[in-house]
């Protein structure tokens, strides 16, 4: 499959939406109430990440191809305080029809990379332990370092921060 990552633009906050939205739809029924994934609007993600890639207040990759944007990445300064660790990917998703083809790792590298350079030495990320992607994260080397429980549509879900305690593994 080709693609190519790039910076995200204000421009691309309807792309984004829809990747994000259609992802949810795709990767959480039975893990997150049908009711709360009914219901999600796209229209108010679009206008939530005009507003933040406007702002510039963290940093956003995309991942595309000839049909357009079909996957994001957004991380940087870890939000929640956990020792050992100074930066956050806070969150990745791509069509479901695009993944599995490398595009996850390719986005995970290029922001592991740009937060070195910004300085950052470690990373986290936080994922319903439902998830397959605890999978991902694993195989890209990331351990298991917390659990808490969160809820999301009223219902109580067990969420996983996995770490990378070094963010040269990911970038030599
Ligand atoms: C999770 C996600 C970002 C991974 O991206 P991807 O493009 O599908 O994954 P890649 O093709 O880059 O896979 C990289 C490696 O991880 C492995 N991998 C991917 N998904 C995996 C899984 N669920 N379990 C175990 N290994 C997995 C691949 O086999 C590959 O291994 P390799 O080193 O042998 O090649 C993507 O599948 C996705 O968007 N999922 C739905 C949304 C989601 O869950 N987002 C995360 C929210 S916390």
């Amino acid at each position: 499959m080709d693609f190519a990552i790039r910076a995200g633009a204000p421009e691309d906050a309807a792309a984004i939406a829809h990747v994000q939205v259609s992802s949810w739809r795709t990767t959480y029924p039975g893990i997150v109430p049908d009711a709360y994934l009914a219901e999600l609007d796209e229209e108010r993600f679009r206008q939530h990440w005009r507003q933040h890639l406007s702002a510039g207040e963290f940093l956003l990759f995309v991942a595309e191809d000839a049909h357009g944007v079909f996957g994001f990445i957004t991380g940087g300064k870890i939000r929640e305080g956990i020792k050992s660790y100074d930066a956050e990917l806070y969150a990745i998703y791509l069509l479901a029809d695009r993944q599995a083809h490398g595009a996850g790792r390719a986005l995970t590298l290029t922001l592991a990379a740009s937060l070195r350079a910004a300085g950052f030495t470690s990373m986290i990320v936080w994922a319903l332990e439902q998830n397959p992607a605890v999978g991902f994260y694993r195989r890209l080397g990331a351990i298991p370092v917390l659990r808490k429980t969160i809820q999301i549509g009223g219902a109580d879900l067990p969420d996983l921060a996995l770490g990378w305690t070094d963010l040269h593994l990911l970038v030599p």
